[in-house]
């Protein structure tokens, strides 16, 4: 048996989800927006519940965050936070239209507990940019976070981060172009990558599942991997057969409204990733109460 060919097992993740109730796209800070092109927002919101049930059907927890009215893209609650070990850092964002998103996502986290909240000083968007890897992380860079935050994410965390830089702006946010699969195993797009951040993937992932460019522009990137099922845009069709090979299940979702913002499965999602003495307990209890 390969090592592609272990055996998988998901284990059970705890989400934090926004409805897309106020979705619209009335502004471009990335290429994919047209504010030109209608935006049907009941379709968004049926395609967005359907992803939600999915996680749910999984056996994942989705708690949900308010959205507000004049937040066009708080659907993308990847972009709210950063959330490891149950300490929370809060996103600060580069575009003054998503500027309020952050206060909101900081209410939600101190409402809600959790003791470790942090204002960034730094402009970071979030799990858009921070990819949790095992006990590092890979963080972003080139287009929306600055790189002078990624060392305000290691002191917050404490964990050890890599700076990656992204030169595609097709692929503005890391997520757009890297995923995480397992704790050890990443897929992405070479394309996105400077030369030195190239160097540094395939140094660190020489195993990497590498994704083409059909795949990439369809979003397949921005995937969410509970270390068994991969979801991810429907479109990336040869994407899903490559997952497969490596033993994932690769379970595909229509977020085609979404994308009109530059936006998919990921984006959509923000991990919450809790104390490891802490998860058995406080993570049934959330189960059982977002099941219910
Ligand atoms: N329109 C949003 C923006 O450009 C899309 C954000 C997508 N989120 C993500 N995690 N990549 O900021």
């Amino acid at each position: 048996m390969t090592p592609h060919r272990a055996a998988r097992t998901a284990t059970p993740r705890h989400y934090l989800m926004c409805p897309p109730t106020h979705f619209d796209v009335t502004y471009e800070i990335n290429p994919w927006m047209n504010p030109a092109k209608p935006v049907d927002t009941d379709l968004a919101v049926q395609q967005w519940e359907e992803l939600r049930r999915l996680y749910l059907e999984h056996g994942h927890t989705v708690d949900l965050v308010e959205p507000l009215p004049g937040l066009p893209d708080m659907v993308f609650a990847a972009n709210g936070a950063t959330v490891v070990d149950d300490r929370v850092l809060i996103a600060r964002f580069r575009h003054p239209e998503r500027a309020a998103e952050a206060p909101a996502y900081h209410r939600w986290f101190t409402d809600h507990g959790y003791p470790h909240v942090h204002s960034a000083a730094y402009v970071n968007e979030a799990e858009g940019d921070y990819m949790v890897l095992g006990d590092t992380v890979l963080a972003g860079t080139g287009f929306r976070t600055d790189p002078r935050a990624h060392e305000e994410l290691r002191r917050v965390l404490g964990r050890p981060v890599v700076t990656l830089r992204l030169v595609d702006p097709r692929f503005y946010h890391l997520d757009t172009a890297l995923a995480v699969l397992s704790d050890t195993e990443i897929m992405y797009y070479p394309g996105a990558f400077s030369a030195e951040s190239l160097a540094t993937l395939r140094a660190l992932h020489p195993d990497a599942l590498l994704v083409d460019e059909a795949d990439a522009e369809v979003f397949g990137l921005n995937a969410v991997s509970d270390g068994l099922r991969v979801f991810l845009p429907d479109t990336a069709t040869k994407l899903a057969r490559q997952l497969r090979g490596r033993g994932f299940q690769p379970v595909g979702v229509d977020l085609s409204e979404l994308l009109k913002a530059g936006g998919s499965v990921k984006c959509c999602t923000l991990e919450i990733r809790h104390h490891r003495a802490a998860r058995p307990a406080g993570h049934e209890a959330g189960h059982r109460r977002a099941a219910a």
